[in-house]
């Protein structure tokens, strides 16, 4: 299908032509007083022009009419995204949620954008400095909409494929593939059925793969293996207008124009939408005994000014080998200054069996307690330790900020999917504890 072919690479210099314009980037110049075909040279930024090199992101768009030709913009209904972090009080318990219900087609029509709910976060977007989580819940294509977002985000679809239009072209995002659209960037999803996904927005950084220090040059996610779109247009005057909504300042605008924003003929530069499917992540872990600290499943940083601290990551928990040996496997009960949201796109969890299904999700604030449930302490306390394939089938997620978030209104009483009951998974645990003997009891 003409416009899902893609570029290999990350964060690379490319360029892309539509095949039905050769010859349609100018040569040997970005900005020619008139461009190949009649276009319009737009320049997109990603960074200050006077970032240094190996952060300076930027591309140059050859499209049939400039996207500054539209209506003024109208504040619209804001339905459940938000950006204030007050609007309940803090809790600091640990949350899980059951997986969030989406509309039936039959009852609503909900597209991509209707269907965007924020569930947590924390920081300022006028400062760039923070995040936030949306829960995306949709039944249906948003046709002449297409969203122009002041913000990055990395989308995770769990149920249902989406059809993105950007304007860098077309990709098609299946669950256990993520995609990034990085800010400013215009793009229109379609759907094919009930869908539901995870959105980690941050503000006022990039994605960049995680450095690797002794791994060496190469593991984890490979550069090679992340795709961008190749350039497709349209030309479609669109009678009735087109619709562009702004997520502006964390609040939702729209404004209409007369064509469709998807008529970059040509494009280069490094600074594009991508994606990339988890299956490709080359899992590293203990060969030895005893755990690597799940940093060691990082796929994408988005990094503070601290060194080492991210304002978030995005770590998957993918199917491997477990072969270490005289530990208990399972993660360990930890305490942390990081706040681990995780979520579940197919299969069981390994530390929770239970009630963590795809589609729901957790949030372990920050020094908020957490580990394996009784259940899954029992059994891996007395487990045989030979080597055993983990997570078959299976691919959970976290994101994992420096900040500590709040939580919506909508995430903590109206989306109706808090589980009031996730302590109890912890309430059976026992004292196995023997003042008299060293020796553990188990098969150690
Ligand atoms: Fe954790």
């Amino acid at each position: 299908m003409c416009g899902l072919c893609y570029i290999p690479g990350f964060g690379n210099e490319c360029a892309s032509e539509d095949p039905r314009c050769p010859g349609a980037l100018p040569e040997g110049q970005n900005n020619p007083q008139v461009c190949p075909y009649n276009l319009y040279a737009e320049q997109l930024s990603g960074s200050a022009f006077t970032c240094p090199r190996s952060t300076n992101k930027r591309s140059w768009l050859y499209r049939i009419l400039p996207s500054v030709c539209h209506k003024p913009f109208e504040s619209i209904d804001q339905g459940h995204v938000t950006h204030n972090w007050d609007e309940v009080d803090p809790d600091p318990n640990q949350l899980r949620w059951k997986p969030f219900e989406i509309p039936k087609a039959s009852q609503k029509k909900v597209d991509f954008v209707s269907g965007l709910h924020t569930l947590c976060g924390a920081g300022d977007i006028r400062s760039n400095n923070g995040l936030a989580i949306h829960i995306f819940l949709c039944n249906t294509s948003m046709g002449n909409r297409v969203v122009h977002w002041a913000l990055s985000f990395l989308l995770v679809p769990q149920k249902g494929k989406l059809l993105i239009y950007t304007e860098f072209g077309k990709m098609l995002v299946q669950p256990n593939e993520i995609c990034v659209i990085q800010r400013g960037m215009r793009f229109s999803i379609d759907v094919f059925e009930e869908t539901r996904g995870y959105i980690l927005e941050v503000y006022g950084v990039h994605f960049e793969l995680p450095d690797l220090g002794p791994i060496g040059a190469n593991g984890l996610a490979n550069p090679r293996d992340f795709l961008i779109p190749v350039a497709w247009y349209e030309d479609r005057q669109v009678p009735g207008g087109y619709t562009v909504i702004n997520k502006y300042q964390g609040k939702l605008f729209a404004a209409k124009q007369n064509v469709s924003p998807f008529n970059v003929v040509a494009w280069h530069g490094n600074y594009t939408p991508y994606k990339y499917n988890l299956e490709n992540f080359m899992v590293i872990n203990s060969v030895a005994f005893d755990h690597a600290d799940p940093s060691i499943f990082t796929v994408l940083t988005a990094k503070s000014v601290r060194p080492g601290v991210a304002v978030a990551d995005f770590v998957i928990f993918p199917p491997r080998w477990g072969v270490a040996d005289k530990t208990f496997r399972p993660p360990y009960y930890h305490r942390n200054c990081m706040s681990e949201f995780m979520g579940l796109i197919k299969g069981h969890y390994e530390a929770k069996q239970g009630e963590f299904l795809p589609g729901g999700g957790s949030l372990h604030s920050s020094m908020t307690p957490h580990g394996p449930d009784a259940d899954c302490f029992e059994k891996a306390s007395k487990a045989k330790l030979a080597p055993e394939r983990i997570a078959d089938g299976t691919m959970a997620f976290m994101f994992e900020s420096s900040l500590s978030m709040a939580v919506t209104k909508w995430g903590l009483k109206s989306s109706s999917c808090l589980d009031e009951n996730y302590y109890k998974c912890w309430e059976p645990l026992k004292s196995h504890f023997t003042p008299d003997s060293r020796k553990p009891a188990g098969p150690n």
